[in-house]
């Protein structure tokens, strides 16, 4: 049996689950999760009357958001979730106050579908609006992952992964327009791999 944070919150990424404690979102109503997978990190915003949206290049994760959806929030339109790509979404420019992208764009093949993804998250996104992104880094491990070309590394978990640094990240803040909510953050996980929180507002 589910204990009530479980039901409250599901396997939320801890991250997000900080952003929500300092309430950052509490004036959003549109959330939008691009690579949504199965929707672990939508069920609070589900049971609290956001409009949910998701977008996966993964039939298999769509279906299961769609069932997580219908069970917790039946008003809340399953056509909200779609197949398809990060960079290449269906939605007008300036859809979403919190548009999340968790676990996602370290799965770019090349640095341009890298900068494709992270445009098409912030087209979507309302002035005034939310970023919120985890992703890989070579941040504190950069000494230990190799390059395969193309922005993509072998780290020592034994993955290969797209790769951002400090640099890149505040770069793209800048370019963007956008202001950082708070520092950038990098989870090292035992020298395996870094995992970097990115939260940015429109302006
Ligand atoms: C590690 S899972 C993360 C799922 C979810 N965001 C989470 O935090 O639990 C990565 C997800 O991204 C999806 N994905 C990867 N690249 C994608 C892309 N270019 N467009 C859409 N979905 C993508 C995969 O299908 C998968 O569901």
């Amino acid at each position: 049996m589910q204990n009530n944070l479980q039901q409250a919150f599901g396997n939320i990424d801890i991250y997000l689950f900080d952003q929500l404690l300092k309430g950052r979102f509490d004036d959003c109503k549109t959330v939008l999760d691009a690579g949504c997978g199965a929707g672990r990190n939508l069920v609070y915003f589900l049971q609290h009357n956001y409009t949910v949206y998701g977008v996966d290049q993964s039939a298999e994760a769509i279906a299961a958001v769609k069932q997580l959806s219908g069970m917790l929030a039946p008003d809340n339109k399953k056509s909200n979730f779609s197949i398809g790509g990060v960079e290449d979404m269906p939605f007008a420019d300036g859809s979403f106050d919190l548009v999340i992208c968790s676990a996602v764009l370290h799965f770019a093949h090349n640095a341009q579908h890298h900068d494709s993804m992270v445009r098409s998250l912030w087209r979507v996104l309302k002035p005034g609006g939310y970023l919120f992104a985890r992703l890989a880094s070579d941040i504190c491990i950069e000494n230990l992952v190799h390059s395969t070309g193309n922005g993509r590394y072998l780290l020592p978990d034994g993955s290969e992964r797209f790769l951002v640094n400090q640099e890149t990240l505040l770069k793209y803040s800048h370019e963007l327009n956008g202001t950082l909510c708070e520092p950038i953050k990098t989870t090292n996980v035992q020298n395996l791999r870094c995992m970097t929180t990115w939260v940015l507002t429109k302006n």
